[in-house]
């Protein structure tokens, strides 16, 4: 409660600063410089993006005034607008950028300056149009749209590089910006002669010799044998598994050094406490990005439901995921207000849904929310996206779903602070092995993500707290670690893996472990590979399935769908804990999961796909042997809740996304502090939202 009282005060005193200034600004007063000095933005915020180039500045007061007065205190500006910033070649305008920066300041909000880079102007690609980027096909992609431009392209580095300085000269100090936003979503690559060039430089640098590549890309098959360097093509079909890797690698680090030739632009000049992010689409797979998270200082993403309903699987699978690359907390930095208008169906969310989805965010770990957008533009390419207003400046209905949430964010944001999500499972991710397994999928229906969710999702069930993380980090903080489909096994990660079950960790393969080496070749022993020592097993062969087979054993009896493998054990050690049932004869009685005990730890394979009833068994059993205690206890179907640990406190966000109203037992009394009581149950009506805090015992 003192906590909440200080924060309200120091966000007061600051609020009537600005105010003051305001005052100043109307009665027609000289104006005061922007304080060089500011209180903190509130630790839990809500954002918006606005593009104040794309109306007059006479109505910006009354944008911000809306946006006051439903708590947002961020605003996401610049992307995009380098044709305002940067109307002729060295012609820069910065004034209207920065009296917009100023005047949303006096307003209590802060600014994340977004670089315009997803977005050259018409003059720069006319004057330099060596710097749009070629499609697959060969044909250049045309101004008109966004993101034309040549990731690798070194005359557009140049450019976008001149352009992040001189925004960071002009505000690398401006005391309301708080952060960066470097370009937009990156996706998409470039197929020109000189990327091609490029690539084969990088190759040069990863396998020093062509004889290496040669061997470790096994190109004598169908003669793919190169004798220069330049023979080496980019791959946009099916080809060459360690091609098609390299190539992937090679575009993860470009869009890493297309994001470092920013930062550095940007850090020359801006202060320290300026973060810099970029923001990420949750399961988009164009790049690593655990690679190009590397030198951000927060990870950021794009929230989009699309058509349908809010989906807390999917969707906190990705928060999860966005989490992990930094392995602190994030930020959700562009949410739909209600619907967008490029899905089959942009139906909009339910009321209240938006508010729910929100808080759910922000249980999995997210600090800040951000709609796209405030106001769409009255022309332009997304004239029929959901906003927080409409055409005629006026809030649409969702503006007051969003305004209750501003408030709650500000009551909630003082016991928020300083907390984050802690597991006890953690889930293995890497964009190789995810990428080698859709790839050459060999059952079109399998897809990599969905198996893993298989996993996520009933751990989440009974755990109801899931890091996503890759293979290579630390591992000893976890009581259970999943690697669902780790194709690409490399030498540190299995080393990484053995150190963790040799420490007592509980490790689970499932199917498609450890068939690739880093190079995307076939390892030269059976799955999986350098773990078959620990496993004191292996997989003899797998089948890629036209109908689910039947399993049966230590839990129950249980079906596997779309891919089965036959395990085999060669130890008395290794236990079978299931063997399939009669099928296509090769199958018929052979063990399907094994498990071995080493030392405190073990180490299991799980040769199937389980079903949905089979997965929660045997999430059950690896929960209760590796001693992992669910985050808050027995919830009603529908409710998510989500667990954020402070120093002397854990924060339970729970909602309730079942259709109708549910009660919750807690499992003891907790502060509710939304409503501002101590209560030891809580009853959320559908999208019902509940922030109850807990004291730590000592
Ligand atoms: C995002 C993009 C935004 C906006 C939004 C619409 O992918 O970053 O600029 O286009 O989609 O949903």
């Amino acid at each position: 409660m003192k906590k909440l009282l200080r924060h309200v005060l120091v966000t007061l005193s600051a609020t009537m600063a600005i105010l003051a200034l305001g005052t100043c600004l109307s009665s027609g007063q000289a104006v005061t410089p922007a304080p060089t000095t500011l209180p903190s933005p509130p630790p839990l915020l809500l954002g918006t993006a606005w593009y104040p180039e794309q109306w007059p500045e006479s109505r910006w007061e009354t944008d911000l005034d809306l946006m006051q007065k439903a708590n947002i205190h961020f605003v996401r500006v610049g992307e995009f607008a380098w044709s305002t910033m940067e109307p002729a070649e060295g012609d820069y305008h910065f004034g209207w950028l920065e009296r917009a920066i100023d005047e949303a300041g006096r307003h209590g909000i802060y600014t994340v300056l977004g670089t315009p880079t997803a977005a050259p102007p018409a003059w720069l690609t006319q004057k330099y149009p060596e710097t749009l980027r070629t499609l697959p096909n060969g044909r250049k992609a045309e101004h008109g749209n966004r993101q034309q431009f040549n990731w690798d392209n070194a005359k557009y580095r140049e450019l976008a590089h001149d352009i992040a300085s001189h925004m960071a000269q002009r505000f690398g100090h401006n005391p309301y910006v708080i952060g960066w936003q470097i370009d937009n979503e990156y996706a998409v690559v470039s197929y020109d002669a000189q990327t091609r060039a490029n690539f084969q430089d990088w190759l040069k640098n990863y396998y020093g010799t062509l004889a290496n590549l040669n061997a470790r890309w096994t190109t004598s098959y169908w003669s793919q044998t190169y004798s220069n360097w330049n023979q080496i093509p980019i791959e946009t079909k099916p080809g060459n598994p360690g091609l098609l890797l390299s190539w992937k690698r090679f575009v993860s680090d470009t869009w890493r050094s297309y994001q470092k030739n920013q930062i550095d632009a940007i850090r020359q000049y801006a202060a320290p406490r300026q973060f810099i992010t970029t923001n990420m689409m949750g399961w988009f797979n164009g790049y690593d990005h655990y690679v190009v998270a590397k030198d951000l200082n927060l990870a950021a993403w794009d929230d989009y439901v699309g058509q349908g309903h809010f989906n807390p699987i999917k969707n906190g699978s990705a928060d999860d995921l966005t989490r992990g690359f930094k392995q602190k907390n994030f930020w959700v930095m562009e949410t739909q207000p209600g619907h967008v208008d490029w899905a089959g169906i942009n139906n909009d969310l339910n009321k209240g849904e938006v508010r729910a989805m929100a808080w759910d965010n922000v249980g999995h770990g997210a600090d800040a929310i951000s709609y796209w957008q405030w106001r769409s533009a009255l022309n332009g390419q997304e004239q029929y996206h959901g906003a927080l207003i409409g055409a005629d400046g006026t809030p649409v209905p969702l503006y007051y779903e969003v305004a209750q949430m501003g408030r709650e964010f500000m009551r909630a944001g003082p016991t928020l602070a300083h907390t984050s999500p802690h597991s006890q499972v953690a889930i293995l991710h890497s964009y190789p092995s995810f990428w080698a397994i859709n790839w050459q999928r060999q059952n079109k229906n399998y897809d990599p993500i969905e198996e893993l969710l298989s996993y996520y999702k009933r751990l989440r069930e009974l755990a109801q707290s899931v890091d996503i993380v890759q293979p290579t980090v630390p591992l000893d903080q976890y009581k259970l670690v999943i690697a669902p489909g780790l194709n690409v096994l490399s030498q540190s990660a299995a080393r990484n893996l053995i150190l963790y079950v040799s420490h007592g960790g509980n490790l689970v393969l499932g199917q498609r472990s450890g068939m690739k080496t880093s190079d995307n070749a076939l390892q030269p022993e059976r799955q999986p590979g350098p773990l078959v020592p620990l496993l004191d097993g292996r997989v003899e062969q797998y089948y890629a399935l036209l109908h689910p087979v039947p399993i049966n054993g230590q839990f129950g009896d249980n079906t596997s769908k779309l891919w089965a493998e036959i395990l085999s054990t060669s130890s008395p050690d290794t236990k079978v804990l299931e063997r399939y049932g009669k099928s296509n004869g090769w199958l018929d009685g052979k063990p399907a999961i094994i498990t071995r005990k080493v030392g405190k730890g073990s180490i299991t394979y799980v040769g199937v796909w389980m079903d949905d009833a089979g997965m929660k068994k045997l999430t059950e059993w690896l929960m209760q042997k590796s001693g992992v205690q669910p985050a808050f206890g027995p919830v009603p179907a529908g409710v998510d809740v989500n667990a954020r640990y402070g120093n002397n406190h854990t924060v339970f966000v729970l909602t309730n996304f079942a259709s109708d109203s549910q009660t919750v037992k807690l499992p003891e009394p907790m502060w509710d502090v939304l409503d501002g009581a101590t209560v030891s149950s809580v009853t959320l009506p559908q999208y019902g939202v509940s922030v109850l805090s807990e004291k730590t015992k000592q």
